[in-house]
């Protein structure tokens, strides 16, 4: 028994932040940010519009793509570094408001950009081990909240937003979740982190990032793990069909592909339009592109991430 995917859906906030509109907000330029990153707008979530209620318009409309109800899914899990409150979990909220009632159960997954990888896997093992027969897999963030909006170094690169999956059990092997591979440094966490927390300050805090750093990391740790995928699954790049890596910066995206030869028309790219949406970017890009029919069945799909903690993680997937 293994899982797949059967639905996508995502949300994107209404109001869309140019790189021509941050450069009244701090000293920078949209040529700056699109030479360095590739990205061109970010979209930002209203004052009074929270994680859940994007995790849970993304996940009506995974629903509604398979015909299913709320209470056809055994579990939520969440991917967020951004929970509405620091408890309960973001999932229940979206265990309520999908009409799950008390039937199965939610949780948060905390592993930062990662986070849709983390939670991914989590689902397939609970599934795996004939605990759950559906599970919704969420990536949701309201990352605006977490900057600093007088730090161009962090301000620019991130943006809000939510993508979810339906994944539920089945017994044919060739398709399905075919491996995941979870990963991480402690080493590493303060290259990327918060400066601030319920457990230390009382407060969220602010993003920080080493950007070089961080970079060097992205690229050597995504290649990694993009090498343990393929070989654990005896297979080489060239037997990909799309490369969803996780949507930070296109610099990282092209180099993981230049390193697997990857041709540009075999990644989904949406970074450009929703900059990093930390857990949510793997999710969006991945509902994009099945919602748009770019990913049709028997492709076969990497998605990689890496993230604060350092985490960082692949999935090899079959449709
Ligand atoms: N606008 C204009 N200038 C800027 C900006 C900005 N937004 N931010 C920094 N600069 C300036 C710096 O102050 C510096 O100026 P100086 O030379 O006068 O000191 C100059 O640009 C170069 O700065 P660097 O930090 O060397 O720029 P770099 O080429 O490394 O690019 C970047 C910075 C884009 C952050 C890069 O390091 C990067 O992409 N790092 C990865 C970060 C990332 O993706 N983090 C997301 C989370 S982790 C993940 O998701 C994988």
């Amino acid at each position: 028994m293994h899982s797949k995917i059967i639905s996508a859906g995502h949300y994107l906030p209404e109001k869309a932040l140019s790189n021509k509109e941050l450069e009244s907000l701090v000293d920078t330029s949209d040529e700056w940010i699109r030479q360095r990153t590739g990205i061109e707008k970010r979209h930002i979530a209203a004052e009074d519009e929270k994680t859940s209620d994007m995790a849970v318009k993304a996940a009506e409309m995974a629903l509604k793509n398979a015909g299913l109800k709320g209470s056809d899914i055994d579990a939520v899990i969440l991917g967020t570094t951004t929970p509405d409150r620091t408890f309960p979990a973001t999932a229940v909220t979206v265990q309520d408001k999908i009409g799950m009632g008390d039937h199965g159960f939610g949780m948060d997954v905390q592993a930062v950009c990662s986070g849709f990888i983390y939670a991914l896997s989590v689902a397939d093992n609970f599934i795996k081990a004939g605990q759950i027969k559906r599970a919704l897999v969420i990536g949701a963030e309201k990352f605006s909240n977490l900057l600093n909006w007088d730090d161009r170094t962090t301000c620019v690169l991130f943006g809000d937003g939510a993508g979810a999956v339906i994944i539920e059990a089945t017994e044919d092997a060739n398709t399905g979740i075919l491996s995941t591979h979870l990963h991480s440094e402690g080493a590493q966490r303060d290259i990327l982190c918060t400066d601030g927390g319920a457990g230390s300050t009382k407060t969220t805090g602010h993003v920080t990032m080493n950007g070089q750093e961080v970079f060097r990391h992205a690229v050597s740790r995504m290649s990694e793990v993009v090498a343990e995928a393929l070989k654990a699954n005896n297979i080489t790049a060239n037997d990909i069909d799309w490369l969803i890596p996780h949507q930070a910066n296109k610099r990282i995206i092209d180099s993981t592909a230049k390193k697997m030869k990857l041709p540009p028309e075999k990644i989904v790219l949406t970074v450009q339009d929703h900059g990093n949406t930390s857990a949510a970017s793997i999710p969006l890009a991945f509902s994009t592109a099945w919602n748009d029919g770019r990913v049709k069945k028997n492709d076969l799909i990497l998605m990689e991430a890496m993230g604060g903690g350092l985490t960082w993680g692949a999935a090899l997937i079959r449709i």
